[in-house]
């Protein structure tokens, strides 16, 4: 199970589009596939239909009203997509959460909370806005991947140091296991001189990181959000629908970094809880009292502690080494 953010702060470069089109993509080679929408321009949503005006349970409710993030999904049958949407009122969040305890981990609690009962889920994919605040700090927070859409023209790499260090701040101080696993090249003019340019200037910063998909220009990706659709049902034959199932055939094929599943929630309830509370504690005979027949096992405490192992959910304190493992991160084995 993967949970990649799509982000780039610089507008228009298509994230949203890339989210829209690699999740159905996905979809449509049988993978089990969530998009949240958490940018309040809700361009997401709408590519699929749904009015963010009206919509009543979306990722605002799950941020500022703590709400769980199953009753936000929505099942899109057409795309075989999970989707959970954006509202117009997330705009307001980041005053909203101002003073909200851990409010950059309200999305990941979240998140967590649905893998607990959807275990069976082989994506996440955040579109996030193109802005560096709280929202995006909350995908990043959930996130242990960023996927990076760069549109391939001249200043393409203008603003991307500011990008890189966002990451770097939250990998050191929210989450150790954030790391850019993927470059991807968008509305690329295909055989300009600009876009080779460009191309080789993106692989001298980013090398093998960079995918070898570029998504090309192609007006039919641009149509089908006004169709409510993804390009696989809009137009299944345009070269915007094979770019994106050739990099979807690209992502499966990388290693990635797979989240370590939440452990299940124990099947115990309150009144279990009390019962054991106030039951008589029954102590263990004493030593003299043991009968030969039974001795009890002899199974000496461990003299030495147990190494200590940082935990996954505890952020590293500051100037904290980074991780091993390529990027700096730890790669747990694929789920
Ligand atoms: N490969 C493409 N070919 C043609 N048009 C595209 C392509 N990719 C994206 N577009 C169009 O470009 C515009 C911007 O794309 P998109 O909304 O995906 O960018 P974004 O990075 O999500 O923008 P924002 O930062 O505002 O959220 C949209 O109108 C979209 O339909
Ligand atoms: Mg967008």
């Amino acid at each position: 199970m993967r949970v990649i953010a799509v982000f780039n702060h610089k507008g228009g470069v298509g994230k949203t589009t890339s989210v829209a089109n690699l999740g159905a993509a996905l979809a449509q080679k049988g993978k089990k596939v969530l998009l949240v929408d958490i940018d309040p321009q809700a361009c997401l949503t709408v590519h699929f239909g749904i009015d963010p005006e009206i919509a009543d349970d979306t990722i605002y409710q799950v941020l500022c009203k703590d709400r769980p993030l199953a009753g936000a999904v929505q099942w899109l049958e057409r795309e075989k997509l999970h989707l959970a949407p954006s509202h117009l009122d997330l705009a307001g969040a980041e005053l909203e959460l101002a003073t909200a305890m851990g409010r950059e981990r309200i999305v990941r609690d979240a998140i967590d909370g649905y893998l607990r009962d959807h275990r069976d889920l082989d994506y996440v994919f955040f579109d996030c806005p193109p802005s560096l605040g709280l929202l995006t700090i909350n995908a990043l927070t959930a996130a242990e991947e960023v996927f990076v859409p760069l549109q391939t023209e001249f200043l393409a790499l203008r603003g991307l140091g500011k990008l890189v260090e966002l990451i770097a701040m939250v990998r050191r101080r929210l989450n150790p296991n954030l790391a850019i696993t993927g470059i991807l090249p968008t509305l690329s003019r295909t055989g300009t001189l600009l876009a080779r340019e460009v191309q080789a200037e993106i692989t001298k910063h980013f090398g093998s990181t960079v995918f070898q998909t570029r998504i090309r220009n192609n007006v039919r990706l641009a149509e089908a959000p006004g169709h409510g659709r993804s390009i696989l049902t809009y137009a299944p034959r345009s070269k915007g629908a094979e770019d994106y199932l050739a990099l979807a055939d690209e992502v499966e094929a990388m290693q990635g970094c797979h989240r370590v599943l939440p452990a299940p929630e124990p099947e115990i309830s309150v009144q279990d809880i009390l019962a054991q509370v106030e039951s008589p504690r029954i102590d263990p005979p004493l030593p003299e009292s043991r009968s030969p027949e039974s001795p009890l096992p002899e199974s000496p405490l461990p003299e030495s502690p147990l190494p200590e192992s940082p935990s996954p959910e505890s952020p590293l304190p500051e100037g904290a080494p980074l991780p091993s493992g390529s990027n700096g991160v730890e790669q747990p084995p694929p789920a």
